[in-house]
């Protein structure tokens, strides 16, 4: 699948955003093997600290459905921003647990301005299991 064809379904994903208060649209989408999109949007909370990215939506969307990393071909996010989008830090943390260290991200904006990244090249030096041992 093209790649404007995913940042085209993360576009479209923010049909389900839930944003009343900062009224910043962000939509992610995850292609699968199997050619499945799983979408993700962020959902805002009168309890601020509450609201979820569009990334994280994705990814745990994704998880419930039963896909994992390897499942993976490749993950788009879009948002109304100047150039392409830059995810936050929980969100780097989040894709380094569930997705491939190499699966390409592709960082986008409305105006389909493209920047390729991946989970170890958002979040280098990253927390993880292997920390724990
Ligand atoms: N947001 C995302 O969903 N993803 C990002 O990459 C950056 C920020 C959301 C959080 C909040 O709902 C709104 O955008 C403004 O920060």
């Amino acid at each position: 699948m093209k790649v404007e064809l995913i940042i085209q379904k993360a576009i479209d994903a923010t049909k389900d955003c839930h944003v009343p208060y900062s009224k910043f649209k962000v939509g992610a989408a995850i292609l699968m093997k199997d050619g499945t999109i799983v979408t993700g949007a962020n959902i805002e909370n009168s309890s601020y600290g509450l609201s979820m990215c569009a990334e994280r939506t994705a990814l745990y969307h994704a998880h419930l459905k039963g896909f994992r990393k390897d499942d993976m071909v490749s993950m788009a996010i879009i948002g109304p921003t100047t150039g392409p989008i830059s995810p936050c830090g929980a969100c780097r943390q989040v894709m380094h647990e569930l997705m491939n260290a190499k699966t390409p991200i592709y960082l986008s904006n409305l105006k389909k301005e493209i920047k390729e990244m991946t989970p170890e090249t958002l979040l280098p030096y990253a927390f993880s299991s292997k920390d724990l041992k």
